[in-house]
């Protein structure tokens, strides 16, 4: 797609670009007539190109959906236009950086700032999950952070345009280091599958690295099915225990061991972020709910150990929990250094003029 720059969509004068995905290209802009900023995600028109109108339908039923998401940590979809056949959505513009970059820049993040932006994380998590939406693409690039440490997820439900196209001209499906089995699986999605790629997101921040690295798609995908991650706490022998073993939970292969909900993942974050600024050492933290899922998954594993003649199941769905991360130890390890105060959430600053 040629460079947009200083073109108008409706009310919208492009002034120079934001970033570029698989689906779209983003733009900074001024959206003329609240004389406010705007992101404008402008779509590759190959890929609405190829898929006509059942696309264009879907493109609308999304941005609806997310539009009806209303959340300091989601990105507020404003509205959806077309003009010269450019398919664009306008969002609100987040004045930082994505997740992905800063780990780029900074390499690794401390410990209270990446419990701050689970917790925030997790609150979007729980907007759309009582909503009903699944945002289908948790990662890194989608995780936009401001510079006061607000942290905004952006594209909900829209990596859902991408998954009919893959293959076709012009679009570049993304590697699949953040799917969960059932997305790998071609199965039906619902908000634990977001819980999982959360949690492949929070491993990354933690150790450094995704779980799972491969030459090919395949050989990634074939490991969030079939593959125990590596304990986190062999990649980061300094992360308290408990934190580890909460990721770990989120990351299990079958839903029904993953937390539920998002409403349970931000109790547990939120009791560890209190633990930290009083002090304490996370890992004399009890988290009954965690306490409670990984009973339930060693019973699993107890089960499959007795029908061991029986074929293990092969995907996400079933099974698959199998071979299980290795039990945590609870206590031992010295307290965290208490929590750096964090900013409050403010409204993003106007980007200066360009
Ligand atoms: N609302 C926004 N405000 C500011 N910057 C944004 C906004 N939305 C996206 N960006 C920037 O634009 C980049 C590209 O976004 P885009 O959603 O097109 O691709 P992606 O999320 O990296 O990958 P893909 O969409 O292919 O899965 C992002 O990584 C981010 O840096
Ligand atoms: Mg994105």
């Amino acid at each position: 797609m040629s460079d947009l720059t200083d073109k108008k969509l409706g009310e919208f004068h492009l002034l120079r670009p934001l970033g570029s995905g698989g689906m779209a290209e983003v733009y900074l802009a001024e959206q003329t007539s609240l004389q406010r900023y705007v992101a404008v995600k402008v779509m590759k028109p190959s890929l609405m190109a190829h898929s006509g109108q059942d696309m264009l339908l879907r493109f609308k039923q999304e941005a609806m959906m997310a539009a009806g998401l209303n959340h300091p940590n989601i990105v507020q979809v404003y509205t959806i236009g077309e003009e010269q056949g450019l398919h664009y959505i306008a969002q609100e513009f987040v004045q930082g950086s994505d997740l992905a970059t800063l780990l780029r820049e900074r390499g690794k993040l401390d410990l209270a700032s990446i419990l701050h932006v689970m917790r925030q994380v997790a609150g979007a998590l729980k907007a759309s999950g009582r909503a009903g939406i699944v945002h289908r693409d948790i990662k890194p690039e989608n995780i936009l952070v401001t510079k006061k440490g607000e942290v905004k997820v952006a594209d909900f439900g829209l990596a859902q345009l991408g998954e009919n196209t893959q293959g076709k001209d012009g679009v570049t499906m993304g590697t699949p280091l953040y799917m969960s089995p059932e997305q790998v699986g071609g199965k039906e999605l619902d908000p634990r599958s977001d819980i999982y790629s959360f949690g492949v997101t929070c491993y990354q921040l933690l150790s450094g690295e995704p779980p799972f690295r491969g030459a090919t798609a395949i050989q990634i995908a074939m490991q969030h099915l079939k593959t125990a991650p590596a304990p986190l706490h062999e990649k980061n022998p300094q992360l308290p225990r408990t934190l580890c073993r909460l990721v770990h939970r989120m990351m299990a292969k079958r839903r029904s061991l993953r937390y539920q909900s998002a409403e349970e993942v931000s109790e547990d974050i939120k009791t560890l972020i209190a633990a930290q600024k009083q002090g304490r050492s996370l890992d004399l933290v009890r988290l009954p709910r965690l306490e409670e899922l990984e009973r339930l998954a060693e019973q699993e594993r107890q089960r499959h150990l007795r029908n061991q003649s029986s074929e293990l199941p092969d995907n996400g769905e079933d099974g698959g929990e199998l071979p299980f991360e290795a039990p945590a130890a609870a206590a031992g390890t010295p307290p965290e250094p208490a929590a750096r105060a964090t900013d409050r959430p403010r409204r993003p600053e106007p980007a200066p003029a360009p």
